[in-house]
């Protein structure tokens, strides 16, 4: 898809089709209100209509989500035509264009996974975006374009990569996928194998991907402008199958499980953007990419574990996998990188969460409510759904062992993406616990149907969410 700015006070051009989005009937003229009208068209979401050679979409607000959505209903009808370049304006007396939800809409919302389908010809639609009448100059539109393009581009990455299968992509492909993000942006990139995790005491990590034939691997890309304004980390949870171990899971459990890995391709779809966006931190993206399966060198129910720091850890479930994987690299995380500013993680860790808070929502957790506030507010901006979930002393005594220091799994399954938080708490040090935050992102990260702007499968959960925090931040010192 290629999309252009065009102002057609200054170009003539001729288009095939016209995508007009309509908010209020009556800002159309009078013959086609009348027209759409008769055939039954309104201003609302999902009305949608072919007028000769110009496409109707209703759409509530032309802003914010509800702009990306109606945008996303224009494309997917666009695609099931041969219409090739498309002019797009907006029936409205707006004096500005919001370029990265019109973007959003049509490259998110315009996404497919192709890969294990017959060859389908895949021809180039081209937009062309009308600027006329904007009061903002044509050089901060076509930037506008550019960044949200940037994001957008990784979002879809993010969702190829999460959607390929785990005999496609295993751990050695994601660190091949982190090298080539690397390459591509000027990054360092640094993967080390399991003769590095056992000289690095990070048996957590190493347990859990002992029964698999792929060998793990830890991923950690580092991205340095000069004279930059701070140091984010972010830790990703790269579980490129999660059969659950032998606490097996049901044959419907693992239907799909290819998705636990989106925390750690998020982290790499934030990294693919940074250098194209200009962002001005340090960041760190660090991924476990691990496979849990069953055999029988596989890690038990009864063993105990002692992570990087230290902490002994009694294995009650195989399936509790990803905090163990967590564990060892935010002390990774944490030892290797000095004076940080954010560290976040992000991890399809628990089915609890979707409970908890419905399909769409990360899950987010922590011990500063200001962070949290923080993060609340690049949700608002980025779309991207949250809900914070409480911790309390009772939850805390929940992960306690008899036989090591903590449990893996907690002795109720009620509040399981707490427990799961308080968990990985055990592996902040103290002077970075106001400075992070665990966010779980197992029910947006991937679903089977379609909704909004996303489409079948993953979604590319965390990296709008993320880009817009660092951009935030950014923006404030
Ligand atoms: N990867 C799963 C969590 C998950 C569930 C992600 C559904 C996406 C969709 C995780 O490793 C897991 O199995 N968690 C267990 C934890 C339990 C054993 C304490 C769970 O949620 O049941
Ligand atoms: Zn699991
Ligand atoms: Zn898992």
């Amino acid at each position: 898809m290629k999309i252009e700015l065009i102002n057609t006070q200054e170009i003539k051009k001729e288009f095939e089709l016209e995508l007009i989005i309509v908010n209020k009937m009556k800002q159309l003229n009078g013959k086609d209100k009348n027209e759409l009208e008769i055939l039954g068209f309104s201003s609302k979401e999902n009305q949608s209509i072919f007028l000769n050679n110009r496409l109707f979409i209703g759409c509530n607000k032309l802003k914010d989500e509800d702009l990306k959505i109606a945008i996303s209903n224009a494309i997917r009808i666009i695609k099931k035509t041969k219409y090739k370049t498309i002019f797009f304006s907006l029936i409205c007396n707006a004096k500005e264009l919001d370029i990265s939800k019109i973007v959003e809409g049509l490259v998110l919302g315009g996404y497919s996974f192709n890969k294990y389908k017959k060859s389908t010809k895949n021809e180039q639609t081209n937009f062309f975006i009308d600027i006329k009448g904007t009061i903002q100059t044509k050089a901060f539109l076509e930037k506008e374009l550019k960044n949200s393009l940037t994001i957008s581009k990784s979002v879809n990455l993010v969702r190829d990569i999460i959607n390929t299968t785990p005999e496609d992509y295993y751990p050695k492909t994601m660190a091949k996928t982190a090298k080539k993000i690397a390459k591509n942006n000027g990054l360092e990139c640094r993967v080390y194998g399991e003769n590095y995790l056992k000289k690095s005491k990070m048996n957590a990590m190493l347990a859990v991907g002992r029964a698999s034939p792929h060998k793990s691997q830890l991923i950690h890309l580092i991205y340095k402008p000069s004279n930059a304004k701070g140091k984010i980390v972010l830790v990703g949870k790269g579980l490129t199958y999660d059969s659950g171990g032998l606490s097996l899971k049901s044959g419907a459990g693992m239907v799909s499980m290819k998705c636990d890995k989106s925390g750690g391709s998020a982290v790499l779809g934030v990294m693919n953007s940074l250098k194209d966006l200009a962002c001005e931190y340090e960041v760190h993206g660090i991924v476990g990419a691990v496979e849990n399966m069953i055999g029988a060198d596989a890690f038990k129910p009864d063993d105990v574990l002692v992570a990087r720091n230290g902490v002994s850890i009694e294995v009650r479930n195989t399936d509790a996998e990803g905090r163990l994987v967590l564990a060892d690299c935010l002390c990774y995380a944490q030892d290797k990188i000095k004076k940080i500013d954010y560290i976040f993680d992000l991890a399809t860790l628990t089915g609890a969460c979707i409970v908890g808070l419905g399909e769409y929502t990360t899950g987010v957790m922590g011990h500063s409510e200001k962070l949290k506030k923080k993060l609340n507010k690049a949700s608002q901006k980025s779309g991207e759904l949250v809900g914070f979930l409480p911790y309390n002393r009772y939850l805390t005594q929940m992960i306690n062992s008899q036989i090591a220091d903590i449990s893996n799994s907690a002795s109720s399954r009620m509040g399981g993406a707490i427990t799961a938080s308080l968990f990985l708490d055990h592996f902040i040090k103290k002077e970075n616990k106001n400075k992070w935050l665990h966010l779980d992102i197992a029910g947006a990260a991937y679903r089977e149907k379609s909704w909004g702007y996303n489409t079948y499968g993953a979604t590319g959960a965390g990296v709008r969410l993320m880009l817009e925090f660092i951009k935030l931040e950014s923006l404030k010192k």
